[in-house]
């Protein structure tokens, strides 16, 4: 075993040009919810937005981003007793449900890794020799207090008894039970200095920053060494111990290990896609992406991830999601109402990363009606509708009447929000502000329909109007081109709907492509819907009840 100061150090100076971003891997002891989505959704909007940046489109398709299922452990086998399911189908039909559920809303994952694909077990018993020959795991008879549910030994600190007497955990709440077993155990109190040294190394290493002092306020006291292995007469499905056929590797290596088989780990090329650019996560289990992950590959001599992304969580009606509250949000329910763009669009609108957001119908109503109906679609379809643009064209630009318009001073704010728009967006990119993102293109469509009040369009009849109503066309529809670009990374389907609308072709839509650029031709609209989201009605209960429930009430009846 060695201390490895040295390696986290020369680790900062590497930097690879393409993006490997991840999201947690998602457990299948239950159906996914909204919470799940969101640690997606921000993975896909990273991955898309770095790809808006990278192009050309070589450096992009070198790009990772990897999401899947994480299948082993005991509590997979006891959903699937609950369930009366063999585990392996069971893992099978939840595991299909997330990739039915990400291909649904649009997650541009470059792999979904299951825990029981073959690769990733390899992987995880090589990587397992490899903290085994640098002396970092010894046998030990184990006991202590073990949480099933978060798949966990914690110590006394981090019990509590609830009024029966019984012990839980003090974080998650859920029950544990007295443990005594022969288990493999990881050094992982020599990483600590490796571990804190990582977190400080870099600027931004743990974001937002109230989680990176979290983190180092944990690192204060001593940590213990942690038990990596079960017996199999317990866990029975996981991946083997290398060189002890009666032991199960510990879900929570075997699940961190999934980054690293998505690079390819153990053949040699995986090198030079390692370490990820960013790992996504919830707050929940930052200790062991925060602490356990970069011990892990330390002691193995690998880099860890270069920057950690704690998300924040969504409450419903400001309560925790759970089953026995009968609120769980299903996406998919959901998006019979308001599309999977709109709630793509709701999630990153609304979530922020420091702190926790709350969902509800009444809120992402009055959200997608006000903004992706009236101020997005509306901007869309008064300037390519029948009314104002019979011939359906992008026009050309009438000098003249360009000059007027800009001694206006609604087009002046309009044009100023434009010149800035491009950098302000990618600053808020680059810090995973989305909600940000957003706020900065709502206000520009909003200075462009006071543009378009202002200046009376409609008013400009006959030859002598028609170039001022071209003019006030073309800046719409160039502003329409810009917001669609920007954003594709939240909503990549309206967003192409509108590019495509206007024929802005496929390789024109990068980042770079954020120019001012009026046509010097005047060019056909394409034949596309130009409704770009309808208005949503909420049922008078104001819940939404998805088509599926709705069928069987009128039927009942
Ligand atoms: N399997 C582990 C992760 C292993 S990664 C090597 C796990 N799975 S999980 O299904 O419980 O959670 C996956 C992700 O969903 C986590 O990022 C978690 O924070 C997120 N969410 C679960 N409930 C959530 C909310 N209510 N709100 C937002 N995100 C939440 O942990």
């Amino acid at each position: 075993m060695m201390r490895n100061l040295h390696l986290v150090r020369s680790f900062c100076s590497q930097i690879k040009p393409y993006s490997f971003v991840t999201t947690p891997i998602f457990y299948v002891n239950a159906a996914p919810h909204i919470g799940h989505l969101y640690s997606a959704v921000i993975a896909d909007a990273i991955h898309r937005f770095n790809g808006l940046v990278n192009r050309p489109q070589s450096s992009h398709s070198t790009s990772i981003f990897c999401t899947g299922t994480d299948e082993h452990g005991t509590k997979i086998q006891q959903a699937a007793q609950n369930h009366s399911v063999p585990v392996a189908t069971y893992c099978q039909q939840i595991s299909d449900r997330y990739r039915g559920l990400f291909n649904n809303f649009d997650i541009s994952h470059t792999r979904f890794i299951r825990t029981t694909d073959q690769d990733h077990m390899l992987a995880v018993q090589h990587f397992w020799k490899a903290l085994e020959a640098t002396g970092n795991i010894y046998s030990a008879q184990y006991s202590g207090w073990y949480c099933i549910p978060d798949e966990t030994f914690l110590t006394e600190s981090q019990l509590k008894e609830n009024d029966q007497g019984i012990k839980m955990s003090a974080e998650s709440g859920h029950p544990v039970e007295w443990t005594e077993e022969k288990n493999f155990m990881f050094r992982l109190n020599c990483y600590q200095d490796d571990v804190v040294h990582w977190i400080k190394g870099c600027k931004d290493r743990v974001v937002p920053e109230k989680f990176q002092k979290i983190l180092l306020d944990f690192l204060q006291d001593p940590l213990p060494d942690i038990s990596i292995s079960r017996p199999k007469t317990r866990v029975s499905w996981g991946v083997e111990v290398p060189s002890d056929s009666s032991q199960s590797v510990y879900v929570w290596l075997d699940a961190l290990v999934n980054y690293l088989t998505v690079a390819g780990y153990p053949k040699e090329e995986f090198r030079q896609k390692w370490p990820p650019t960013v790992q996504v996560l919830g707050k929940d289990i930052l200790k062991f992406h925060g602490v356990y992950w970069p011990a892990f590959l330390i002691a193995a001599g690998l880099e860890p991830p270069k920057q950690l992304l704690v998300h924040s969580h969504w409450t419903v009606d400001n309560q925790k999601m759970s089953k026995s509250k009968f609120n769980v949000i299903d996406p998919n329910e959901r998006a019979v109402l308001y599309t999977p763009e709109g709630i793509r669009y709701f999630l990153l609108r609304e979530g922020v990363a420091h702190s926790d957001g709350n969902y509800s119908d009444t809120k992402i109503c009055r959200i997608l009606n006000a903004e992706l109906a009236d101020t997005f679609g509306n901007l869309l379809s008064r300037c390519c509708g029948k009314v104002l643009n019979p011939e359906a064209v992008i026009p050309v630009v009438d000098r003249a009447s360009l000059e007027s318009l800009l001694a206006i001073e609604a087009t002046q704010r309009m044009l100023d929000l434009l010149h800035e728009l491009p950098e302000k967006t990618r600053l808020n990119y680059q810090q995973y502000n989305f909600y940000l993102v957003v706020d900065c293109v709502i206000q520009m469509l909003h200075a462009t329909n006071n543009f378009f009040e202002t200046t009376t369009p409609w008013k400009c009849k006959g030859p002598d109007g028609k170039p001022k109503l071209q003019t006030i066309l073309a800046v719409t529809m160039e502003v329409l081109r810009q917001t669609a670009i920007i954003l594709q990374p939240i909503v990549p389907r309206l967003s192409g709907q509108v590019l495509d609308k206007l024929n802005v072709s496929g390789d024109h839509r990068s980042w770079c492509d954020l120019k001012v650029q009026f046509s010097q031709r005047e060019r056909p609209l394409a034949d596309s819907e130009s409704v770009l989201f309808r208005r949503i009605v909420l049922p008078k209960t104001e819940t939404p009840v998805p088509v599926s429930k709705a069928k069987k009430v009128k039927t009942k009846s």
